[in-house]
């Protein structure tokens, strides 16, 4: 509790960057959207998730709040939530996998009435040990791809038992937050992490979507020389005409100096990547789980681990070549950095309250499947963002309305 005013200043430095959370608290204050709804948020503890926490607390909702990654808290800010302003919170910066999961179940004793995930481990949980609790929620949002993923599979399967809306497939989400959010906090982790200078280095990219073009495109403004592998055709082909070198794993893996994957995959660095890789390579990871980097068979390989600063580890081989894993492989932005910037989770925030506020209103009309987010509420974050950027748009005219909406005339 000794970080909590430490914890205060940090929220009031990002609030400074979220307009449009703010704007959107104000109303809540005024008209309670979520008034006495009890909502479960397992999402990263940052500066910013705490912004949200406060909107949502101004609607009148009563909130409990968990990690949605061990490596991802900032302990400050916790505090800060705990300490001044009664938000029960659940997350330690480096807890292990059982304290994890005990402060998911915390976040459920609360008994939501409404979730708030990023990656879907609270839903998950939910469904998996806490069914009798199922009837008590009217809905949930969800914050990422991975947790989309999950998501749909889980409605396809039949299994999934309440609306959910994908605030990640809002175009003001996942343009802005997944491509300039991870795309620089990403390479802000890695530098952190290590110092590494970028400019003339092989920076192989697994995975070119919305993160990895981000990622590209900043990795090549440093004058790196940027490598994407990809399993989607269409895609790969968008990084060849973007002007990157397009490759197989097994090919770049002997090229590269620094790899980063953000595929939403397993092992896509694997044995027989690590078995030609260059001494001294660095393998960060910044999608949502720690399954992309097979650390597992790098253990298996490597003859000795050593802590060599604070977030890299060195795998020493038998041929004694050194590679060098970040952030033990967790997302390198939040492990190494500290996430993506305010300006664009105020983006994706907006998205939340909004969607919450939406399920509040709407539950009764909405199914057990996944949602995209309503185009009013993406169009009516992107407007608002504008606005407070101080940037007018054109309106069209009664005439370019009406030509728009016609079909007779052509050539
Ligand atoms: N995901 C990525 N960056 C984040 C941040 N700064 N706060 C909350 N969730 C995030």
């Amino acid at each position: 509790m000794k970080l909590a005013a430490e914890g205060q200043n940090l929220i009031d430095w990002a609030a400074r960057e979220m307009p449009v959370l703010l704007l959107i608290r104000q109303r809540f204050a005024k008209e309670q959207p979520l008034k006495g709804i009890k909502v479960a948020a397992c999402l990263h503890v940052t500066s910013e998730t705490a912004n949200l926490m406060l909107t949502l607390k101004a609607a009148g909702a009563d909130i409990a709040l968990c990690a949605s990654n061990p490596l991802s808290t900032t302990d400050a800010v916790a505090a800060a939530l705990v300490g001044q302003h009664s938000i029960k919170t659940y997350a330690i910066r480096g807890e292990d996998n059982d304290t994890y999961y005990q402060h998911i179940e915390s976040a459920l004793d609360h008994h939501p009435a409404m979730t708030m995930d990023d990656g879907a481990d609270l839903v998950s949980v939910l469904h998996k040990k806490r069914e009798s609790q199922i009837p008590e929620v009217i809905g949930g949002t969800e914050e990422t791809t991975t947790g989309v993923i999950r998501l749909k599979a889980m409605a396809d399967h039949g299994v999934l038992r309440y609306p959910i809306i994908a605030v990640n497939e809002a175009d003001t989400k996942h343009m802005f937050d997944n491509r300039y959010g991870t795309g620089q906090s990403t390479l802000d982790g890695i530098i952190r992490a290590t110092n590494v200078l970028l400019a003339g280095k092989k920076v192989v990219i697994a995975g070119y979507g919305w993160v990895g073009r981000g990622l590209a495109t900043r990795a090549k403004g440093h004058g790196a020389d940027v490598l994407i592998t990809e399993v989607d055709a269409v895609k790969a082909l968008e990084a060849v005409m973007d002007g990157f070198r397009v490759m197989k794993m097994a090919e770049a893996a002997r090229e590269g100096d620094i790899f980063i994957t953000v595929t939403g995959d397993v092992n896509v660095l694997d044995r027989d990547h690590f078995a030609v890789m260059k001494d001294g390579a660095l393998l960060a990871n910044s999608g949502h789980f720690n399954s992309e980097i097979n650390l597992k068979a790098l253990d298996d390989l490597a003859t000795g681990v050593r802590q060599v600063r604070p977030s890299v580890q060195e795998y020493k081989l038998a041929d004694g070549r050194r590679l060098h894993v970040l952030g033990e492989g967790r997302l390198i932005n939040l492990a190494a950095a500290e996430g993506h910037p305010a300006a664009v989770m105020d983006m994706s925030f907006a998205n939340q309250a909004l969607c919450a506020e939406y399920i509040a209103r709407n539950a009764k009309q909405l199914e057990r499947k996944v949602y995209d987010v309503p185009a009013e509420i993406d169009s009516e974050v992107a407007r608002l963002k504008l606005h407070a950027m101080g940037i007018a748009i054109d309106t069209l005219t009664e005439e370019q309305r009406r030509y728009l909406s016609s079909w007779e005339e052509g050539t």
